[in-house]
C-alpha cells in the first residue's frame, strides 16, 4: 500500500507547452468500484475486466475478501470475484473509513444477508457528505437502523428488504448505484425518482441487465427495478469497465495546459462532452474520434478565460473543477468557478494561491481567478484526489521544482501517475518513504 508519506517532485516547465505524445486513459474508478460490490448480487463468480491498479481498488478487494468473498486475479486487469462463501455482514472499520465509495457494498449485502454494519464512510474531504439519503432509504425499504457510536446497522427482520418508492431530494451516484443493486433482490418493485445519470451507473446497470436484473429506465433519471433471485453470470458477461473520464478529461486539461500535441488514447469523447465544448470555447483546438481526444496548442497561444459551474452528468464534473480551475490561472482575462455539489471542494485554493495564483474566493462555492499569471513551484497537499492531481498539473506549468505531498490520495484515483506522465514529457518522480 502507499504509504501517505509519499510524495511527488515535479521540475516545472515554467509555462512552456513542451508536453507531446499519447497517454491512455485507465479503467474508470467511479465504476470498478461499484461493479466490484455488485458481486453480492450473484449466486455464482462474476468476472471484471480493464480494472486499473488503483488504492480504492485494493481496498474494495479487503473490504469484499473481509466478508469472506474469494477475490482471484486472472491477470493485472482482469479478476473474478467469488460470492457464494460469503456470510459476514461487517464491513471492516478502519479499511471502510479509507474511501467513501465503501458504502456502496451496503445495498448488496444488505439485500443479502438481511443485515450489515458499518462506519461512517470515510474518504476525501470535501464537506460534509452526508449518508442521510443511504439511511432513510433503507429504512423505507422495510430495514431497521442502529447507531452503536462506531458502527451502524441496517437490519431486515424478515431477512428481505421490501421494493417501495424513493424520491431522492439531490442526484447522488453512489446512492442511486447502491438502491439500485438493493432494489434487484429486494420482494416487489423498486421505484427510484432523481437517479444520477453517470455514465458509470449506467454502464454498471446495463452489466447487471445482462446478467438478468430487471431494470427499466437506464439512462433516465427514473429507474423501476423488479427485484428477484441472486443473478447469474456467463462467460459472455464479463463487466469490462468504462474508461475514467474524469482521468481522461484531466489529461485533456493538462494537454491545454502544457502540451504543444497530446492524444489521449482509449477514453469516450462523449463522455467529455461538455468539458470539451467549454475548453474550445476557450479556444483550444481539440479533435475528437470513436475512443481518442486530440488536443494541439502552440508555444504562445493562450486560451481566454471563461466561467463554468458544476453540475451532475452531463454537466461539468466537479471532479474536473480542480483542474480546470489550474486551467483558468493561465488562461487571458477573468473566469469564475461555481462549485454547487460539495461545500469543501474548494479547500485547495488557498495552496493555489501560495503558488502564485490570482483567485479571489467569495464564499465556499464561489471563487474569481485572474490569469494569465506564472506560477511558483512550492510545496502543497491536496485535500482530496482531485485537487491532488490539480497540484501535479500546476507543478508541471509552474516555474521551478514543487513538492506535491499526500501522494496516497493521486494513487487512489490514478495508476501509476508518474510513470504515464514521464512518457509525455513531464520531470516527476515518486519519493517513497
Ligand atoms: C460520486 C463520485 C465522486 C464524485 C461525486 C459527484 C464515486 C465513487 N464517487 O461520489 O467522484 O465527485 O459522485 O459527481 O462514484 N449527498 C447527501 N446525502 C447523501 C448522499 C449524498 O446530501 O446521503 C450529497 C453530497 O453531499 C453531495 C451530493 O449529494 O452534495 C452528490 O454527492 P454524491 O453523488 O452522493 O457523491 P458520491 O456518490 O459520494
Amino acid at each position: 500500500m502507499t504509504s501517505n508519506k509519499d510524495y511527488f517532485v515535479i521540475e516545472g516547465l515554467g509555462g512552456a507547452k513542451k508536453l507531446h505524445g499519447k497517454i491512455s486513459v485507465s479503467g474508470s474508478k467511479n465504476a470498478v468500484l461499484p461493479a466490484m460490490a455488485s458481486a453480492f448480487l450473484f449466486d455464482n463468480p462474476i468476472t471484471i475486466t480493464n480494472i486499473p491498479d488503483t488504492e480504492d481498488v485494493k481496498r474494495m478487494a479487503e473490504l469484499i475478501k473481509g466478508l469472506k468473498a474469494r477475490i482471484s486475479h486472472k491477470d493485472k486487469r482482469t479478476l473474478t470475484i467469488d460470492p457464494r462463501n460469503a456470510k459476514k455482514t461487517i464491513l471492516e472499520r478502519e479499511i471502510s473509513k479509507r474511501f467513501r465509495a465503501s458504502i456502496i457494498l451496503v445495498g448488496p449485502v444488505l439485500a443479502r444477508f438481511g443485515k450489515v454494519s458499518f462506519p461512517h464512510p470515510g474518504g476525501c474531504v470535501i464537506g460534509a457528505r452526508p449518508i442521510d439519503l443511504f439511511l432513510e432509504g433503507f429504512q423505507k425499504m422495510g430495514a431497521t437502523f442502529f447507531d452503536n457510536g462506531e458502527m451502524f446497522t441496517l437490519e431486515s427482520k424478515t431477512g428481505k428488504l421490501n421494493g417501495t418508492e424513493i424520491n431522492f431530494k439531490l442526484q447522488s451516484v453512489t446512492a442511486t448505484e447502491t438502491f439500485m443493486m438493493a432494489g434487484i433482490l429486494a420482494q416487489g418493485t423498486t421505484v427510484l425518482r432523481n437517479v444520477a445519470l453517470e455514465p458509470e451507473v449506467t454502464s454498471v446497470a446495463e452489466f447487471l441487465v445482462s446478467c438478468g436484473a430487471r431494470i427499466s429506465g437506464i439512462g433516465t433519471t427514473t429507474l423501476t427495478i423488479e427485484g428477484g433471485d441472486l443473478l447469474t453470470s456467463t462467460i459472455e458477461t464479463k463487466y469490462e469497465v468504462i474508461p475514467d473520464r474524469i482521468e481522461a478529461g484531466s489529461f485533456l486539461i493538462l494537454g491545454a495546459l502544457a502540451a504543444s500535441r497530446l492524444t489521449i488514447e482509449k477514453c469516450v469523447p462523449e463522455h467529455l462532452a461538455i468539458p470539451i465544448q467549454i475548453l474550445r470555447e476557450t479556444g483550444a483546438e481539440i479533435e475528437t474520434g470513436k475512443n481518442f481526444i486530440k488536443i494541439k496548442s502552440g508555444e504562445n497561444n493562450s486560451c481566454s478565460a471563461i466561467s463554468i459551474r458544476t453540475h451532475e452528468y452531463p454537466g461539468f464534473p466537479t471532479d474536473l473543477q480542480a483542474p480546470f480551475t489550474v486551467f483558468l490561472t493561465q488562461s487571458c482575462g477573468e473566469g469564475t468557478v461555481f462549485e454547487t455539489i460539495f461545500e469543501g471542494r474548494l479547500n485547495y485554493i488557498s495552496d493555489l494561491v501560495k503558488m502564485g495564483a490570482d483567485i479571489k474566493m467569495w464564499d465556499a462555492h464561489h471563487i474569481t481567478i485572474k490569469g494569465p499569471v506564472l506560477l511558483k513551484g512550492k510545496e502543497v497537499e491536496g485535500p482530496d484526489i482531485r485537487a491532488g492531481i490539480a497540484f501535479i498539473m500546476a507543478g508541471i506549468i509552474a516555474e521551478g521544482q514543487s513538492i506535491i505531498r499526500n501522494a496516497y490520495f493521486i494513487d487512489r484515483g490514478y495508476e501509476k501517475i508518474e510513470k504515464r506522465l514521464r512518457k509525455i514529457g513531464v520531470n516527476i518522480r515518486r519519493v517513497t518513504s
